[in-house]
C-alpha cells in the first residue's frame, strides 16, 4: 500500500525512560505534501518528536497514525521504508558515491540514482570529484566537506522517493554559497512530500504550513510566521530576539 504522507499524532505522551515523559500530550497533523517545522530552545523536545514520526521508539499514551492506520500496528522496516530522513550527520560508509546514494533504495538504476543527484543539487559537485560517481568514500565521507555530505544525504533521501520526509537542518556552519545550495537541494525535495523539518535559522522556516514552537516537551505555540508573529508570543520573541 503506498502511503500518502498523512500523519496524525493524538495526544502522544513519550518518555525515553518511562519514569521520566520528555514529551507531553502532542497532538498535531499534517496534511499529504504540508511542511510543518519545530522550533524551540534546545531540549525543548524537537528531535524526540521526529524520533516518534520515525517510529524509532514505542510511545508511553496516545497514537500516531499514518494515513489514518496506527503505525503501532505496522511493522517498522515497512515503515522506515516509507521515510526520508535527512539528518544532521548521515552516515556514509565506505564505498562510492554512487553506492552512497543507491543506499536510499537498494534496487534503484545508476539512472535514477544521478536523477536523484540532480533533484538533491549534488550532481556538479559529484561530477568534480576525481571519479565522479565512483569516487571511493573514505568511512563516514570524511573525505568530503559536511555540505558535500549534506547533499550526498539529500540525494539518498530523494532516490527513495517517500511521501513523508525529516528534515534536521545543520546547526554548524557551512559558509553561505553552500547553505544555498543545500537549502536549494531540500526544497526540491520537500516538494509535493510532507516534511518535517527541525529548524535552526528562522529564516528557513517562514514558509512552513506550520510551525510548531516547543518547550519543555510541549508545543506551546503553532501557527505560520505571519500568525505567530500577530501572536506576540514565544516565537515573536524568539524572532525579533
Ligand atoms: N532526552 C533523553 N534521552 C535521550 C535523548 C533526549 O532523556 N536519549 C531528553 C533530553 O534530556 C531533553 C528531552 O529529552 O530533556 C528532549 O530532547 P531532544 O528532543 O533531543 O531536544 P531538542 O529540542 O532536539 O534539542 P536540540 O535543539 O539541542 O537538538
Ligand atoms: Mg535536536
Amino acid at each position: 500500500r503506498e502511503l500518502t504522507g498523512e500523519v496524525e499524532f493524538e495526544n502522544v505522551d513519550f518518555g525515553y525512560n518511562p519514569d521520566k515523559i520528555v514529551l507531553h500530550d502532542i497532538n498535531m497533523y499534517a496534511k499529504p505534501g504540508q511542511k510543518i517545522a519545530f522550533v524551540g530552545s534546545t531540549g525543548a523536545g524537537k528531535t524526540t518528536i521526529t524520533n516518534l514520526i520515525n517510529r524509532f521508539y514505542d510511545i508511553q499514551d496516545g497514537k500516531i497514525r499514518y494515513d489514518n492506520i496506527n503505525i503501532g500496528k505496522i511493522k517498522k522496516p515497512d515503515l522506515r521504508r516509507s521515510l526520508g530522513i535527512v539528518l544532521q550527520d548521515t552516515h556514509l560508509f565506505t564505498g562510492t558515491v554512487m553506492d552512497n546514494i543507491r543506499y536510499g533504495k537498494l534496487d534503484a538504476t545508476d539512472e535514477e540514482c544521478i536523477k536523484a543527484a540532480k533533484l538533491a543539487n549534488a550532481h556538479d559537485f559529484i561530477k568534480r570529484l576525481p571519479d565522479g560517481y565512483n569516487t571511493v568514500l573514505t568511512g563516514d565521507g570524511a573525505n568530503l566537506s559536511q555540505g558535500q555530505r549534506q547533499l550526498l544525504a539529500i540525494a539518498r533521501a530523494a532516490v527513495a522517493d517517500p511521501p513523508a520526509l525529516i528534515l534536521d537542518e545543520a546547526t554548524s556552519s557551512i559558509d553561505t554559497r553552500t547553505e544555498a545550495m543545500v537549502s536549494k537541494g531540500m526544497d526540491a525535495l520537500m516538494a509535493g512530500r510532507t516534511s518535517f523539518v527541525i529548524a535552526h535559522r528562522l529564516s528557513t522556516v517562514k514558509d512552513a504550513d506550520c510551525i510548531m514552537v516547543m518547550e519543555q516537551g510541549r508545543i506551546i505555540e503553532r501557527g505560520t510566521h505571519d500568525q505567530l508573529i500577530d501572536m506576540k508570543g514565544r516565537y515573536y520573541q524568539l524572532y525579533t530576539g
